[in-house]
């Protein structure tokens, strides 16, 4: 990890690059209090998801200035059909993984589903573990107003919380996968929700599959960043998972994902082009030979 050098107090230049949290090579981390300031001056920012070292420092290299250890690796990258048997064991090894392969982005890590559903101190606990032995800079975790007493004693402990609201993929067997916040009822419940993780203390919260009208409603009513997915462009933040950005997701991706690259072509061709030239006595050529 590259050397923290303070910003000075009440400056709204975050570090390295310039004037923006996006781009460039930081001499420090960015931290929770950059992306206070960044919404102070109206910037939008960028999040991805990783869940290891390389990747996760190819994004680094390119300035994404957050990073999510998500527990989509569930799905994305540990073979599981959800998020919901994802431990922490397992969020703290992909976690250190991540840290280790950036400098300057500030690493999230998720609390995953049985790690702080049982109140404050079991999230303290949790928390405590991905901060300490993956040396996150903050965590997530999902709910609003229910989760508001772990996320309360995780701030006043010392650790900074982005809430996640809205679709809240943990609760998968009780929700589903559906649009929140839709009708009257429902939108003023996230507008609770919203408020409420606020008030606890989180620096930012995720809005999942929520109407893009109502995100950018509690955009305007909250002081702290939202982080939109599937929540339209009235957020202050956007989150893609990335092997979903990067077309490496298999099957049917979300309506809201928009596909950068299609690294599942680049890479199914690639390793049939290897498989092709060895089987074919083309590789390896002589100056891919030692004598
Ligand atoms: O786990 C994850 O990747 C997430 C994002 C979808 C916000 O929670």
């Amino acid at each position: 990890m590259t050397q923290l050098s303070a910003a000075p107090t009440g400056t709204s230049v975050p570090p390295g690059s310039g004037k923006t949290l996006y781009g460039g090579k930081g001499t420090r981390r960015i931290t929770v209090r950059d992306i206070a300031l960044a919404k102070e001056r109206g910037e939008k920012w960028p999040m991805l998801t990783a869940y290891d070292a390389m990747t996760a420092s190819v994004f680094d290299e390119a300035g994404i200035p957050v990073m999510l250890v998500g527990d989509s690796a569930g799905n994305c990258h540990l073979g599981y059909e959800t998020t919901v048997p994802v431990t922490l064991d397992e969020m703290a090894v992909l976690s250190a993984a991540v840290v280790r392969g950036t400098s300057r982005a500030l690493i999230v890590a998720d609390l995953p589903f049985g790690s702080y559903q049982e109140g404050p101190v079991q999230a303290l606990r949790s928390a405590t573990r991905l901060v300490k032995e993956a040396g996150v800079g903050a965590v997530k975790l999902e709910g609003g107003e229910r989760s508001h007493r772990q996320i309360e004693l995780l701030v006043e402990s010392g650790i900074p919380v982005m809430a996640h609201i809205g679709l809240t993929p943990q609760s998968v067997n009780a929700m589903g996968y559906r649009v929140q916040g839709r009708g009257e009822e429902a939108a003023q419940q996230l507008l609770r929700d919203a408020k409420s993780v606020q008030d606890a203390g989180a620096f930012a919260v995720v809005l999942e599959l929520v109407p893009a009208e109502l995100a950018a409603e509690v955009t305007r009513t909250l002081h702290v960043p939202t982080v939109g997915i599937g929540a339209g462009a009235g957020t202050d933040a956007q989150v893609l998972v990335w092997t979903d950005m990067l077309g490496l997701t298999g099957g049917r991706v979300p309506k809201f994902v928009k596909q950068y690259a299609n690294l599942r072509e680049v890479m199914g061709g690639a390793a049939k082009a290897f498989a092709e030239d060895v089987v074919g006595g083309t590789f390896p050529q002589e100056e891919h030979s030692v004598h």
